[in-house]
């Protein structure tokens, strides 16, 4: 067969995984041509095509990014998108596509296959927000940088008995701030599912924060809202898909402690680093996991179906199923877990 792969989205370390997996079980076991599109979406539509073999792969396992490069083109926003894609796919002569992606180059995926495009998705994201999938690879790796920040401000945070914010991304839902707070041992955690209250916060802060304790970590996605507010975006533009740039609501909530705790307060904003550099090897071992499953899937012709984790098995799951409605950060773990432990001397 002839298949083609594309990552789209903000990238995330393993996507180099899947796509070594992919053309290498591709080549090798199925005889596959396979064919990467550059840049997501816009390399279909443009048909930019790079040639990929197992020998092109053989050592991109372990770097972070994506060989193929990645954008937020959306066919679907873009006058004659689809055709266009339909018209790469077949003067490519592609027989099945792999799309690499989080909610929204999934969705574009999800609608070609309902037009009758030969689709398989592979879901990512830093975030963790995408249904059905009990995680997506990058996450772990972001967690991983987020909490070895999070250890290195601590110990420069106690030596000034600071209070430190540390601002982490997460646009819907608070995944990283939760794992990354509770393996860091944060004093709270702010998440855009739970509107928090300043004064709450403040008042929380007033009795940890003494000659005792001498430093507090306050970890908030960059998607959290105090009670009663808005988002804090960085531009009021919008991307292809629709999403404004999220950022510096860790400026207004170390501003408030501040002010209302008298502590002083300093900020951290953690952004493209947690997406960048080596995956972990839980990272690495699930993204290859994905890409075997996603050629075998091509050749047992699962179209409009993605990859997803389920007790540690790899399933196939309807693409519809994996987007459109993000995946919320589960409730016992941050209440139970991160409450028990939140604002306590420790
Ligand atoms: O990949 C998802 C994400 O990491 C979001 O958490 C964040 O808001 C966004 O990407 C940032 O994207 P960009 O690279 O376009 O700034």
């Amino acid at each position: 067969m002839r298949v083609g792969i594309l990552t789209g989205g903000g990238d995330c370390p393993g996507l180099n995984a899947v796509i070594r997996a992919v053309v290498t079980k591709g080549e090798r076991q199925y005889g596959d041509e396979v064919v990467g599109f550059r840049n997501g979406w816009a390399g279909v539509m443009e048909g930019d095509v790079m040639p990929l073999s197992a020998e092109r792969c053989r050592d991109i396992l372990p770097l972070g990014g994506t060989i193929l490069g990645t954008s937020r083109a959306n066919p679907y926003a873009t006058e004659g998108g689809p055709e266009a894609v339909r018209a790469t796919l077949e003067r490519e002569a592609i027989d099945g596509l792999v799309a690499v992606g989080g909610d929204d180059t999934l969705g574009v995926a999800g609608k070609l296959a309902a037009e009758g495009a030969s689709v398989i998705g592979v879901p990512k994201t830093i975030d963790n927000d995408l249904g059905v999938t009990e995680v997506t690879f990058g996450f772990h790796t972001a967690v991983q940088t987020a909490t070895e920040a999070i250890d290195r401000l601590r110990t420069t945070a106690e030596s000034h008995h600071r209070v430190m914010v540390v601002e982490v991304m997460g646009r819907h839902a608070g995944w990283i701030a939760t794992y990354a707070g509770i393996a860091g041992g944060a004093t709270e955690i702010l998440i855009p599912e739970e509107p928090f209250s300043m004064s709450d916060l403040c008042e929380r802060l007033l009795a940890h924060h003494n000659r005792d304790v001498s430093a507090s970590i306050v970890v908030v996605a960059e998607g959290a809202r105090p009670q009663g507010g808005e988002v804090i975006t960085q531009t009021d533009q919008r991307d292809a898909f629709g999403h404004v740039r999220l950022g510096g609501i860790s400026r207004v909530v170390a501003d408030e402690i501040e002010a209302r705790t008298g502590f002083e307060t300093r900020l951290t904003v953690l952004g493209h680093v947690q997406r960048g550099g080596t995956p972990t090897a839980f990272d690495r071992v699930l993204a290859t996991r994905f890409g075997i499953a996603a050629i075998d899937a091509i050749h047992d012709g699962r179209w409009g179906q993605a990859t997803v984790l389920q007790s540690n098995e790899i399933n196939l799951a309807p693409l519809t199923d994996l987007t459109g409605t993000a995946k919320l950060v589960d409730r016992d773990l941050f209440e139970t877990v991160a409450g028990a432990l939140v604002s306590l001397p420790g």
